[in-house]
């Protein structure tokens, strides 16, 4: 099965080489991974900046607790998840949902609305953990294609939300960023290219009922 060996092959890269850029070729082929993630009732409540710009990715540096892979990536994503869910959201989707399969909006409208009903159940709370799940998933799909194309990766967290926001002027767009992944190729001197991965044990991480 490739994915076990590309999962195998993929680790959180802590070093990249700032001289080697992913193509564009590739960029498009990630972003098709992205766009094809599932989502939640299939909304898509996110958007997904992808930055190449060095001064920019600079800027973002001491935002994103000085993690070089931030700048010395190729390509830097950045997840954004929804502020917030409007009921034209639902209605956006239904509406692309009618014209992909050629079906009458009115069709669709009685699903539109039981989106809207089980949506607006959630506390504020729970709609904005509901958003932000979304994004990664997306993320989960980036980092697998990026290992099947032999393209590194590193996850982050580690960021302030507040000055990203603020440095990509998200709050303006109704968007807030959630977690980035830095793209690109190995530095031959990542120390961390060697270690085993550590995983826990199938046994304890499953049980079958
Ligand atoms: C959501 C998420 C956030 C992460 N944040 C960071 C981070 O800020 N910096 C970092 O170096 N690695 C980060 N990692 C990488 C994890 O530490 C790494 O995936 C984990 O230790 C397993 O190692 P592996 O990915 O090399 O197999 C993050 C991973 C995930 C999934």
């Amino acid at each position: 099965m490739q994915l076990i060996n590309h999962l195998k092959w993929r680790y959180a890269t802590k070093k990249f080489d700032p001289s080697k850029d992913v193509s564009e070729l590739d960029i498009e082929k990630l972003k098709k991974a992205i766009q094809l993630s599932p989502s939640s009732y299939g909304l898509q409540l996110y958007k997904v900046l992808v930055i190449k710009n060095k001064v920019l990715k600079e800027e973002l540096l001491p935002a994103s607790w000085n993690q070089n892979q931030v700048v010395d990536a190729s390509h830097l994503f950045v997840f954004c998840q929804y502020s917030s869910v409007t009921s034209k959201d639902i209605d956006n989707i239904i509406n692309l949902t009618a014209i992909t399969q050629n079906t009458n909006f009115k069709k669709l409208e009685p699903y539109g609305d039981f989106i809207k009903s089980k949506i607006n159940e959630k506390t504020d709370i729970e709609k904005n953990s509901w958003l932000k799940a979304q994004t990664y998933i997306a993320l989960t799909n980036l980092l697998g294609a990026c290992a099947e194309l032999k393209i590194d990766s590193c996850p982050l967290e580690g960021f302030d939300t507040e000055s990203y926001n603020k440095i990509l002027n998200l709050s303006n767009k109704g968007l807030k960023a959630t977690v980035i992944a830095a793209v690109g190729y190995r530095h031959n001197h990542d120390h961390t290219i060697e270690r085993k991965k550590v995983r826990k044990p199938i046994d304890v991480l499953f049980e079958t009922i």
